[in-house]
């Protein structure tokens, strides 16, 4: 079992070429090249165009991160790659990429779980130690509740959305509201300038254990939208926010409280949120639980956070995957990595 291994991951599944060089919970490097600017006019992320761009971009990422880290192919002591969830086509230059790598250096090869690299990548965070949390995992597909003691072995799903992800919620209000592409960050921006008290949107499922539901929320703005044609988008995009951000944080807190666990990660996308990032800090103060939210840059989709996943494979001396995985679309985050 190695405690410090240097390792090198890729990560492909949607927009971001991005790897990362970690050793042990040292981050190296962390280099992304997206190419979110050549789906914009589609207004979403197009397969085929990520594809592409991966391929073209990939072995000048690879390069930048190896000289940002000092650090050359052949030091590395493995290779991690997201193999799921994500885009077919797109996870799959990432893959051919790693196995290429693995077998032309003769370097164990990981395929592991972008879901679980997004909680992950909270490890790289060295001046505390790695004990159980609940994770509150917000990104474009995913919004799940999560009790964690080893990312690298075992997770528990306490709960998860029933329809919409928390991203998606905001994707698809931002399109609505007629903002730019990608929709998160464009909400984030405009609802600071609105009063995000100005209009009470339902908090779905409040009462229903650790399930979301954001699709009646997702009904409840359009429908404000199409009654009020003068609204006052601001307040819109503030007040729908803060709906979000109430629900995923009442139920993640009460988790802590349930399960007597004190600490929460916050991660994946949605966790660069402004707002969702202020009031996680006042609540988690309030209930006196450490709050882990990884810095803006990696939590969005990033390589640092597959190669942390897979250093606490190695250092947990979970076997390596085979040769020729599978890459797949959908997979449960109670799967940190590929067999
Ligand atoms: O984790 P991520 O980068 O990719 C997936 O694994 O899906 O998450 C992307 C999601 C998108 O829905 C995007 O709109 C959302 O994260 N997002 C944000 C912000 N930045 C990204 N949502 C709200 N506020 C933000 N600042
Ligand atoms: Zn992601």
């Amino acid at each position: 079992m190695m405690s410090q291994p240097l390792v090198l991951g890729i990560e492909t599944s949607c927009d971001e070429t991005a790897v990362g060089i970690v050793r042990g919970r040292t981050l190296l490097a962390n280099v992304i090249a997206s190419s979110v600017e050549e789906h914009a006019r589609f207004g979403g992320v197009v397969p085929e165009i990520a594809s592409r761009a991966h391929l073209e971009a990939m072995p000048s990422v690879i390069n930048e991160a190896l000289k940002v880290a000092g650090v050359s192919l052949n030091d590395l002591d493995a290779i991690g790659v997201t193999a799921g969830p994500g885009l077919i086509g797109a996870l799959l230059v990432g893959t051919s990429a790693a196995h290429g790598l693995s077998l032309a250096l003769d370097k164990p090869l990981y395929g592991v779980n972008h879901l679980s690299s997004h909680l992950a990548v909270d490890a790289l965070d060295e001046s505390r130690a790695l004990t159980p949390a609940i994770g509150l995992l917000v990104s474009g597909g995913h919004s799940s509740i999560i009790q964690m003691s080893d990312m690298a072995r075992s997770v528990q799903v306490l709960g998860e959305t029933i329809d919409d992800a928390a991203g998606e919620a905001f994707d698809k209000i931002a399109r609505i509201l007629e903002l730019d592409f990608p929709g998160g960050p464009a909400i984030d921006r405009l609802a600071r300038e609105g009063n995000a008290t100005a209009i009470e949107f339902p908090r779905g499922l409040a009462n229903s254990e650790y399930n979301f539901s954001f699709s009646g929320l997702k009904t409840a703005v359009a429908r404000y939208l199409k009654e009020t044609p003068l609204a006052h988008k601001a307040d819109v995009a503030a007040s729908f926010q803060e709906a979000i951000v109430d629900v995923l944080l009442e139920k993640a807190l009460r988790a802590c409280r349930e399960t007597g666990i004190e600490a929460l990660i916050v991660a994946g996308g949605v966790a660069a949120n402004s707002r969702l990032r202020m009031v996680a800090a006042e609540r988690c103060r309030v209930a006196g639980v450490e709050l882990r939210t990884p810095p803006v840059a990696l939590c969005t989709d990033n390589g640092a956070m597959v190669a942390a996943m897979t250093s606490l494979a190695v250092s947990g001396g979970i076997a390596p995957s085979q040769v020729g995985f599978p890459t797949l679309s959908t997979v449960p985050l109670t799967q940190p990595t590929w067999l």
